[in-house]
């Protein structure tokens, strides 16, 4: 489903280039929810970032459903961007002023469909994440957890079949980030949805099916599941 090959990239030039990504390969399979893990500053944001089509690589290619591309200037992914993934991040990024179905409309409206079909499918993916009841609350109005549902709802609207979580239970408590966990398990056993998931949590790591450490630039460990105290 996700397939990452050899892919490189680094910034700055001459005596200051720094590269962060030097050959990494991957695969996510549907309704596979890999952890991502590794130190500061190792490269996590940026790989989310050039599989989410938002910067481009040096080197590599990706294949995810029918997109393929890596060093493809973010200009030129915009269908990917769309129809492609999904972006679920620490801090929600919800509009303030809008209520918990407008924020999940109107990124189906930005990505092309026309008001009422975006509200009506914006409405059946609060309802997939539990927030059915909500849906005319604003965001200061709904707790953190329910902020981050109305969040991956919005993610995962208009069917995508990749999800990219950046720290997603960053500044959630632990109750609610273990449920954000098991939100995205159900999506991805149910739905068959694919997540990719950055977290610095080693006991939310030990919940996904799999967990991925990227190490000096390259993917040191594919499967060290195991080697972790889990409770699962
Ligand atoms: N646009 C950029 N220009 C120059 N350097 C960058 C740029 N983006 C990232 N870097 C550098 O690339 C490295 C990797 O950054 P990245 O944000 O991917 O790390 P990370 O693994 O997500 O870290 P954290 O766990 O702290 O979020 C860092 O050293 C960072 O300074
Ligand atoms: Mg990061």
């Amino acid at each position: 489903m996700l397939r990452v090959e050899d892919l490189r990239k680094g910034f700055g030039s001459g005596a200051t280039r720094l590269e962060v990504l030097e050959g990494i390969d991957l695969e996510v399979k549907p309704g596979e929810l890999v952890a991502l893990m590794g130190p500061s500053g190792c490269g996590k944001s940026t790989l989310l970032n050039i599989i989410g089509g938002l910067l481009e690589a040096d080197a590599g290619s990706i294949d995810l459903a029918e997109f393929h591309f890596g060093m493809d200037h973010p200009r030129n992914l915009v269908e990917l961007r769309r129809h492609g993934v999904g972006w679920v991040f620490q801090d929600f990024h919800l509009l303030d002023h809008l209520s918990a179905l407008d924020n999940v409309a109107l990124a189906l409206e930005l990505s092309g469909l026309e008001s009422s079909a975006a509200e009506e499918e914006a409405r059946t993916a609060l309802d997939r994440v539990g927030l059915g009841d909500r849906e005319t609350f604003k965001p200061d109005e709904l707790s953190g957890g329910q902020r981050q549902r109305v969040a991956i709802a919005r993610a995962i609207a208009g069917s995508r079949p990749l999800l990219l979580a950046d720290e997603p239970t960053g500044n959630l408590d632990i109750k609610s980030g273990k449920e954000t966990l098991e939100l995205f398990k159900e999506l991805c056993h149910e739905d068959a949805i694919s997540v990719l998931m950055v977290t610095h949590d080693p006991v939310l790591a030990s919940k996904a099916d799999r967990m991925l450490l990227l190490r000096d630039g390259k993917v040191a460990a594919s499967d060290i599941k195991e080697a972790w105290w889990s409770e699962a």
